[in-house]
């Protein structure tokens, strides 16, 4: 089993600031998650390496760069040298999704692959065995603050059987209105990671906002005995 982890994302942080946003959420968290949009993927358009580069500077916590764009062939690599510790990617706008995973791997990163709400487990079945992590969406990639979409949480408990019968050991993710109200049925069915943008950065006092999240889900398991994250 998985520790589980909330991860804050700077999508719904005063980017003017950023370095102090996550000075600010820093107590309560290991891992920050940085969306990379880029108008083509998504109808959104946020940050880039020279910005991965500058968090890498100011703050020791985890990157964990989502790219929602429809090249990382060419640009995963370079979020990986601007210093994130992991990438995840959507696998089907890459023709060689393995390839790249193992080129990421080769060059130091963890490496995630994601689906989209509608898509099925299967697009990413033959990768799973080689990544650190899986992203279940649970939005329509793009934007912050959208709401939690239930009808995707018999893909994460699918995403725990699969890794029972591969013999795998990836981390499964969560990204898209997790909130403390929401997070429980995530962890129940076997999420560990927990991406939460707007229930941490829209909130006053950041800290607490990110410990509310992760006790809610340590909550639903201690409810579901556990078997879920097993
Ligand atoms: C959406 C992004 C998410 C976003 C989540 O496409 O991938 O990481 O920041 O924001 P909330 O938690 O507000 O739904
Ligand atoms: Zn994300």
């Amino acid at each position: 089993m998985h520790d589980l982890r909330v991860a804050p994302s700077i999508l719904s942080a005063d980017f003017a600031r950023l370095a102090d946003e996550i000075a600010d959420v820093a107590p309560a968290v290991s891992m920050i998650h940085v969306d990379v949009m880029d108008a083509h993927y998504v109808p959104n358009l946020t940050i880039g390496p020279p910005v991965v580069k500058s968090l890498r500077a100011a703050t020791p916590l985890l990157l964990d760069a989502h790219l929602m764009i429809t090249d990382p062939r060419t640009y995963a690599p370079q979020v990986v040298a601007a210093g994130a510790d992991s990438v995840t990617f959507h696998p089907e706008v890459e023709d060689d999704p393995l390839g790249l995973v193992e080129l990421l791997r080769d060059a130091g990163s963890q490496v995630g692959v994601a689906v989209r709400p509608h898509q099925p487990l299967s697009l990413v079945e033959e990768l799973l065995p080689h990544v650190d992590m899986l992203l279940v969406m649970t939005v329509q990639p793009g934007f912050g603050g959208q709401a939690f979409m239930p009808e995707v949480l018999p893909k994460i408990a699918e995403a725990v059987r699969a890794r029972q019968h591969l013999g795998a050991d990836f981390r499964i993710q969560v990204d898209g209105g997790i909130s403390a109200k929401t997070v429980g049925g995530t962890a129940a069915a076997g999420a560990d990671t927990f991406v939460a943008g707007s229930a941490v950065f829209d909130q006053p006092d950041r800290p607490a906002a990110a410990r509310q999240v992760l006790e809610a889900a340590f909550a639903a398991l201690e409810v579901a005995g556990g078997e879920g994250a097993a």
